[in-house]
């Protein structure tokens, strides 16, 4: 006998990418294999309330911030269409999701990954309370959640996820993410990601577009030889915990990624002027204090500050005096590396 109204409730941190994931084929496979830091504070909140359905078709009502959202709704009902082979009992019933997500609306920082990984452990949940599985399948869970957003499935591992099959890692896979946190040295555990806000202005191409610009990019093969050679290079970083090494193959990653949006056709820049001023700045501080702090970029204008935490203290008043001025109302969204998802 079905339950009524039953709710189920997670939390999903977003992720940020070291090697990067851009360009795709068929339902979201990647071109080449990506490996991120799971956050912690920028994370999406949700609650899958479901009920046995009443017409032939499932209903979705979709809330964000307690408003309800067309849009997101039809977007759930191809996404529960796209995962019927993981999932068949997800047409059995109606739903009403209520996602809030922790990162201010304003921020320009994506939530698809957060969003999508929350959604995909509700799902999993709903597995076991409907007694089809003895426990939560992270890797399905991921797996669902990479069809519904790629980078996504690297959301639901602790401290880093690697997704994409590549030689050097046993168990990759294209279809799902995994774990390599015990393959991670602590200085990473300890992380910190503050992110500028340069502009929060909705971007002027989409990921989607993005990924499909590289199709006919012709620094497309050279780019994913590239990010196999670096995934085979930071596989020893990550080991031995070389801060230097790893900050380095950060920002080249950073700058490959909006080059290869430069360089498509046709072309497009989505780093604003205070971008680059950011950019210099963190340059010129590394310089001077030898201190490791680097950046990386998102598919967007936004920077992201990466540091091991025993730097903190100095970074952060760093950031306070020359960064934050040249913040979209002086917002930088302080997140560190974490655990993956929460139940709530
Ligand atoms: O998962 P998508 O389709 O939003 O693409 C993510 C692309 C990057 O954020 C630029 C890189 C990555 O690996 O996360």
């Amino acid at each position: 006998m079905f339950l009524q109204n039953e709710v189920i409730k997670w939390a999903c941190p977003s992720n940020i990418a070291i090697i990067k994931y851009w360009g795709k084929h068929g339902v979201q496979l990647p071109r080449n294999a990506s490996i991120s830091l799971t956050l912690s504070k920028a994370r999406s909140e949700t609650g899958l309330y479901y009920s046995p359905k009443v017409e032939e078709k499932s209903k979705i009502d979709f809330y964000l911030d307690e408003v309800l959202n067309e849009s997101f709704a039809n977007k759930i009902v191809s996404f529960f269409d796209d995962i019927i082979h993981l999932y068949p009992f997800v047409k059995n019933f109606d739903y009403v999701i209520k996602s809030h997500n922790t990162f201010p609306h304003s921020s320009g920082i994506a939530s698809s990954a957060s969003g999508m990984g929350a959604l995909a452990m509700c799902i999993a949940e709903l597995e076991v309370a409907l007694g089809l599985s003895l426990k939560i399948d992270i890797q399905k869970a991921s797996h669902a959640a990479r069809i519904g957003s790629g980078s996504a499935c690297r959301s639901l591992l602790p401290v880093a996820g690697l997704w994409g099959e590549h030689c050097d890692y046993t168990n990759s896979s294209d279809l799902h993410a995994i774990s390599i946190a015990d393959e991670v040295h602590n200085v990473f555990h300890t992380y910190h990601d503050d992110i500028v806000i340069v502009s929060a202005k909705e971007k002027s191409v989409s990921s989607r577009a993005g990924h499909g610009l590289m199709e006919n990019n012709p620094f497309a093969t050279v780019r994913y030889t590239l990010a196999n050679n670096h995934m085979t290079s930071l596989k020893s970083i990550l080991q031995n915990g070389d801060v230097d090494a790893f900050g380095t193959l950060l920002e080249q990653e950073a700058m490959t990624l909006h080059a290869l949006m430069m360089c498509s056709a046709p072309s497009y820049i989505l780093i604003e002027p205070k971008t680059i001023e950011v950019i210099n700045l963190i340059r010129k501080y590394r310089a001077e204090s030898k201190d490791p702090l680097y950046f990386t970029l998102d598919a967007g204008p936004n920077v992201h500050m990466l540091y091991p935490h025993s730097y903190a203290e100095r970074i952060k008043s760093f950031i306070q005096s020359e960064i934050k001025p040249l913040a979209q109302s002086g917002l930088i969204i302080e997140d560190q590396v974490g655990e993956g998802p929460v139940k709530f």
